[in-house]
């Protein structure tokens, strides 16, 4: 193999997202199977000896994609070449605490990480942050990278819209193969507002198709918007494979493109379009091609949808309001 290896730094190495993340990345699944990678690692001192062991399994596995992994708990090394940056080293939320009171506890961290993005990543590179509150996490980050295009900056709805596929299919009686232009508005919150009003299903509108309003309300949309809590009361612990995978699939989509006639969710920087404040990081409807995002123009916005996406976006604001108080933007 002659192709460069890409670099790709993944802060939170050794944490749960981290292990389920790594190997797939190494295995050619972020990137695609011709793409050798190398990994750049970022922890905390006190668990670089986590992320070492799973470095040793990396080795293990002899993915023959996979360059070299290197394990660093200083941010502006991690970053230094970095062509895709993960941002998911954070504090995850644990049972009966809010989002709002992870703005605080996680703030700090993605400022230096911002800086350090900004003074030696690659010219090309993407971030996608995952750790949350990720929308108003990744707004820390770009505020602080002031030399790089604001459009690398992206947080992750894609789990979100992967739930709202799998919670849609069920209902439809498909498979998620035969869903088309689903849209996840907003804030990866509770706030979140999953669209079917432009989704298909085997080619047909999805909310005539469904056509079951109460189902709509009481169900698919809390079921979507809760069931990172629901996971977390479940399981003991946030979601980590499917965050992972939905990790992969939105750098896979950013960087490979996607499908004609389809589009996916990510939060990424508004320039006002439907109504969201400029500079907000809130997530939208985007068609992905050689490697950027556009937000899909021109969706007629219901009122049912519009009360529901002001809502999410007015918390947006508020989460940037106050971290700008906190002197973090
Ligand atoms: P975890 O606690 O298992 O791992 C987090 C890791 O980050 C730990 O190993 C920790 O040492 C490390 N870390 C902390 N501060 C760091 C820093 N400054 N630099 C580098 N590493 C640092 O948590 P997890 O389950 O892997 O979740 C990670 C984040 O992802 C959480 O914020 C969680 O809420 C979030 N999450 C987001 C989504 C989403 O859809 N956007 C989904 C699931 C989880
Ligand atoms: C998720 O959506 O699973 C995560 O963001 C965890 C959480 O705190 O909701």
């Amino acid at each position: 193999m002659t192709r460069t290896p890409v670099n790709v730094t993944v802060t939170g190495a050794a944490g749960q997202i981290g292990y389920a993340l790594l190997f797939r990345i190494a295995s050619g699944q972020l990137l695609g199977a011709d793409v050798p990678v190398r990994l750049r690692l970022l922890e905390i001192p006190q668990a670089v000896k986590a992320a070492e062991g799973t470095a040793m399994e990396l080795d293990d596995c002899a993915f023959p994609l996979l360059s070299g992994v290197d394990i660093f708990d200083d941010a502006t090394k991690a970053f230094e070449g970095a062509n895709v940056a993960l941002l998911v080293g954070a504090r995850p939320r644990t049972k009966g605490m809010e989002r709002g009171d992870l703005l605080e506890a996680n703030g700090g961290i993605f400022k230096p990480q911002g800086e350090a993005i900004n003074a030696g990543a690659a010219d090309d590179i993407k971030v996608l942050v995952v750790g949350n509150p990720a929308n108003t996490n990744a707004l820390i980050a770009r505020s602080h990278a002031p030399d790089v295009p604001a459009e690398r900056f992206t947080a992750m709805t894609r789990l979100d819209h992967n739930r709202a596929l799998a919670q849609l299919a069920r209902k439809a009686g498909v498979s998620v193969a035969d869903l088309r232009k689903l849209t996840i508005w907003g804030n990866h919150s509770a706030t979140q507002y999953p669209d079917i009003f432009h989704a298909e299903i085997a080619g047909k509108n999805a909310a005539e198709t469904v056509n079951d309003q109460a189902w709509l309300e009481n169900d698919f949309i809390p079921t979507v918007a809760k069931r990172g809590a629901a996971i977390i009361e479940a399981r003991g612990a946030s979601s980590a494979a499917s965050a992972a995978s939905a990790a992969i699939d939105h750098v896979h989509t950013w960087v490979n493109g996607t499908a004609e006639g389809d589009w996916t969710s990510m939060a990424v920087v508004s320039d006002g379009s439907y109504g969201v404040p400029e500079g907000l990081i809130s997530s939208f409807p985007v068609t992905t091609k050689d490697g950027a995002w556009e937000i899909v123009q021109g969706l007629e916005i219901n009122e049912f949808s519009r009360g529901r996406i002001d809502a999410s976006v007015a918390e947006l604001a508020e989460e940037r309001d106050a971290v700008r108080k906190l002197g973090l933007i």
